[in-house]
């Protein structure tokens, strides 16, 4: 399986969390560390802040920091959509990734496996690369049937209509997000396994990443990074902490 950069993907997923204060600050912060001012980085901000966010890491010459929108519309590029953002407006914005299937989105807002296979679609249509996020919950680890379960989200992929060319996988166990209870190295390679026969099988030339997310900090990033077959991490509570995410970067 082909890693998309050379070092290992950090994406900060803030959620709906932060202000422009809290960019402008952050930014400043980032841009000047060699850990964090890396094409390797990328922040996922809620929708109103992208161009902003933009703005802001243009007015350093040197930022190569990219940015990620937390959703975007499974309709077509523009119409009667409303509150939707389109993935062609997020590409106009000068966004480069989305995530898509995470499962706040699944819970909260009923995703279905259709409505995400669009939404991979459009991202992938007006190039933006997709961060796929899917993970099992607590009781089907517990039962031993989360192998089968992760295999079936995986499916998900072939409802997909465009070629996927590039592509993040994210694995995120429901249990593990923000709750600090982190899987073992070696279960964490156990999906990573199954992701890259996965992909072997069904993506042969697609540009696959693959990522953990769930409960990442500066304390276990270390182990995280070194698993066989993981391309990087997913961040979410701890990236809102500048110098909590600074050290997390700097293992990448
Ligand atoms: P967490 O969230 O790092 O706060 O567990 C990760 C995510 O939901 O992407």
């Amino acid at each position: 399986m082909e890693q998309s950069v050379a070092k290992k993907l950090i994406v900060a997923n803030w959620k709906m969390h932060g202000n422009s204060e809290k960019i402008i600050s952050d930014i400043q912060k980032y841009v000047a560390d060699s850990a964090t001012n890396a094409e390797n980085i990328v922040l996922a901000l809620p929708f109103i802040y992208l161009p902003f966010a933009k703005a802001e890491l243009k007015k350093y010459s040197t930022s190569k920091i990219k940015i990620a929108a937390q959703d975007v519309s499974k309709f077509l590029c523009s119409g009667p959509y409303t509150g939707e953002i389109s993935a062609e407006m997020l590409k106009d914005v000068g966004v480069e990734y989305v995530i898509i299937g995470h499962s706040e989105r699944r819970m909260f807002f009923h995703e279905t496996n259709h409505t995400m296979a669009k939404k991979l679609d459009m991202a992938i249509e007006n190039g933006i690369t997709p961060i796929f996020c899917f993970g099992e919950e607590k009781l089907a680890r517990e039962k031993r049937k989360y192998l089968e379960i992760l295999a079936e989200q995986l499916q998900l992929l072939h409802l997909v209509e465009v070629t996927i060319q590039e592509l993040v996988i994210a694995y995120e166990p429901v249990w593990s997000i923000g709750s600090g209870e982190v899987p073992t190295t070696s279960d964490i390679h156990e999906v990573m396994e199954l992701v890259h026969g996965f992909v072997q099988n069904y993506l042969p030339h697609a540009k696959i990443t693959t990522l953990y997310g769930g409960s990442v900090n500066s304390a276990n990033i270390k182990d995280i990074l070194s698993i066989n077959n993981n391309g990087g991490a997913l961040v979410g509570g701890a990236s809102l902490d500048v110098s909590e995410f600074k050290e997390i970067c700097s293992y990448a």
